[in-house]
């Protein structure tokens, strides 16, 4: 880890939004399909001759009033009912890189949900081979690195998982992970053990939504039963000291969402969120957007509203925040090095 001569103490407090936005970091948290405008859902609805609930993008926009996560993911899988083809799943990643390409995000690992397009007879292959294509478009015109984690939707079976992993086996090579995502409550993680022993075996990187909504359990059992190097969200495990302790013990990341967590009523307002104890007690904390398109920003935004509710995280915070972002990635050492390196620049010249 770099220990680069920076004075974080000099850096006046009305230099951070911009520090913020111009430092280079990694965003680990991103479901492709919250990155759905609700313009975009408006121009592929209308490609594809899909008829949605509302007359126009006010009205969806108007009903982004989320009260807990099912209601949240109530209107998200409506949204992504207008991605039929695959360069809808193409212009739909494209737009997000766009997107995180302007906030300085110089590599993106990004979720995405296959059964919400199988379930709906939309191909496997139709699916990756659009968000496959974007990412090697991506690379090549934007410079911005990326990597796919496949995400079970948790409130299905074991059975739909085990057949969705055999669905993506073809297309192996162009899936780094497997992650574990919607409704959390009522389903914990260790109905998945198997699954993801077998994701293990394949050799894919392995995270889980945890302690987003659901106890601390799902946290220790999501390490434990599935045996997860992340933990996507996971701020209530501020509620168990001692899994506090094993979080900093081994250095498992924490990818935290600070809008999506205040719009989803897991904190009354930013100024509770517990960002700051997080880090305070070591754990490799990140901040990312989850789903900007629903939450009221892209990553640049989680940052500079969550820093101006909390005035205990500074420069210093900052610059660690990005630097997890590039350790909790599943980019090799290598890799990192440079963007490591131009975040100490812009440490260094601030
Ligand atoms: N799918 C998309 N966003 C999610 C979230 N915040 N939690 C669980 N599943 C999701
Ligand atoms: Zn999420």
């Amino acid at each position: 880890m770099s220990q680069p001569d920076i004075d974080f103490d000099k850096i006046d407090r009305a230099a951070l939004p911009a520090l913020l936005r111009s430092m280079p970091k990694a965003e680990l948290h991103i479901h492709i399909e919250g990155s759905l405008e609700p313009e975009l859902i408006f121009a592929l609805a209308q490609r594809n001759g899909v008829e949605l609930a509302y007359p126009d993008v006010e009205s969806l926009r108007a009903a982004y009033a989320f009260t807990d996560l099912q209601s949240f993911l109530d209107i998200y899988y409506a949204g992504a009912s207008v991605l039929l083809k695959e360069q809808d799943f193409f212009d739909m990643a494209m737009a997000y890189f766009e997107r995180a390409v302007a906030d300085n995000v110089v590599h993106a690992e990004l979720f995405f949900d296959p059964q919400t397009h199988t379930d709906r007879g939309v191909a496997f292959e139709t699916v990756i081979d659009g968000l496959s294509r974007a990412c090697a478009t991506a690379q090549r015109e934007l410079g911005i690195s990326s990597a796919l984690i496949m995400c079970f939707l948790r409130h299905l079976s074991e059975e739909a998982a085990f057949e969705t992993l055999e669905q993506a086996l073809p297309f192996r090579d162009r899936i780094t992970g497997v992650g574990l995502d919607s409704s959390e409550r009522g389903h914990p993680p260790e109905k998945f053990a198997r699954v993801f022993a077998r994701c293990r075996d394949l050799g894919l990187r392995l995270v889980a939504h945890a302690g987003e909504e659901g106890p601390p359990a799902y946290v220790w059992n999501a390490l434990d039963l599935l045996q997860v190097e992340r933990i996507d969200h996971g701020v209530r495990s501020i509620e168990d000291p001692d899994l506090m302790k094993r979080l900093a013990k081994e250095q498992v990341p924490l990818t935290v969402c600070p809008l999506s967590n205040v719009k989803l009523c897991v904190y009354k307002t930013m100024a509770e969120h517990q960002l700051p104890a997080l880090l305070d007690a070591g754990l490799i904390a990140t901040i990312n957007s989850d789903d900007p398109a629903y939450f009221g920003g892209y990553i640049n935004q989680n940052f500079t509203e969550t820093f101006a509710a909390l005035p205990q995280l500074g420069a210093r915070e900052a610059y660690l925040l990005a630097l997890n972002s590039f350790r909790a990635s599943f980019v090799d050492e290598a890799a990192r090095r440079p963007w490591v390196e131009a975040l100490d620049r812009v440490f260094a010249d601030a």
